[in-house]
């Protein structure tokens, strides 16, 4: 019996990768985290699985799912939203079932951010702006922020940055980041990425907050920052420049 942690993507249900899809459709038992796993991902577990929503559920009771399925002999397909290494509460269910001795493993997923990218038709790095991602938040309810992982001090290096959980939080966003890097640096406001209601939320820093205001989204978004949006003005990666050389050691 084992436990799979499986990335069921940012929304689209065929951003889900074909491993993830396979295990879902072997599992006897399917928890998945609340209403950012599409339903037809879900509805992919066998007819006779025990599918259960852990949105309002505490540890304890996801704990008693896994020792069940274990008692059962039954796998688990434990389905989060985007991917497993960012905000997914996955550490702390591993460690509960190290304790309780069942064996899991991890399929990743498509991350939010990537998604957003892609939406936008946007690379995050570009030569001679940014060749950085910083992936992060801001303090929420439940998660305080460490003290060395401020947005300013995140943004001093000038990277582009991906912030999620934070879109009620704009205004700190914006007084954060706007003497790092100018009023006029241009932010993206992705809402929903890879759902019908899918919304992209283009400004600069001075607009932004007035922008998202009027746009009604105040959940599920992901903040982009940096002077790498809509960049046309830069410099072209050595990849395919003439004269660069192409071995397999130096494409690595
Ligand atoms: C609990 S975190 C989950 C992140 C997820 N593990 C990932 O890999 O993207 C939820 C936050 O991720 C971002 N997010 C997740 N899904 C999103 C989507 N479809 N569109 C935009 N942002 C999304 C938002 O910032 C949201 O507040």
């Amino acid at each position: 019996m084992k436990v799979h942690f499986i990335g069921a993507g940012p929304g689209a249900p065929d951003l889900i990768t074909v491993r993830g899809l396979n295990l879902i459709r072997r599992c006897k038992v399917v928890l998945y985290a609340g209403s950012l796993v599409p339903r037809e991902v879900i509805s992919e577990a066998p007819a006779d699985a025990r599918v259960v929503d852990t949105a309002l559920m505490e540890l304890d009771q996801i704990a008693a799912e896994f020792a069940a399925a274990r008692d059962a002999g039954l796998d688990v397909a434990r389905l989060h939203s985007g991917d497993l290494s960012i905000y997914s509460a996955l550490g702390e269910q591993m460690r509960c079932l190290d304790s309780l001795g069942i064996e899991y493993d991890v399929t990743p997923g498509v991350p939010a951010f990537a998604a957003a990218a892609a939406a936008l038709s946007a690379e995050l790095t570009l030569p001679g702006i940014s060749q950085s991602l910083v992936l992060t938040r801001t303090t929420g309810r439940a998660t305080p922020m460490p003290d060395g992982e401020t947005l300013a001090t995140m943004g001093a290096s000038g990277a582009t940055l991906a912030i999620h959980l934070s879109v009620h939080n704009i205004a700190h966003v914006v007084a954060e980041l706007t003497p790092r890097y100018g009023a006029d640096c241009p932010v993206v406001v992705a809402f929903r990425v890879g759902w019908p209601d899918q919304r992209l939320v283009r400004g600069c820093l001075a607009d932004i907050e007035g922008k998202v205001a009027e746009s009604g989204v105040t959940r599920t978004a992901l903040i982009l920052v940096g002077w790498v949006l809509g960049a046309k003005d830069f410099k072209e990666s050595c990849l395919y420049s003439r004269g660069h050389g192409r071995t397999a050691e130096q494409l690595a």
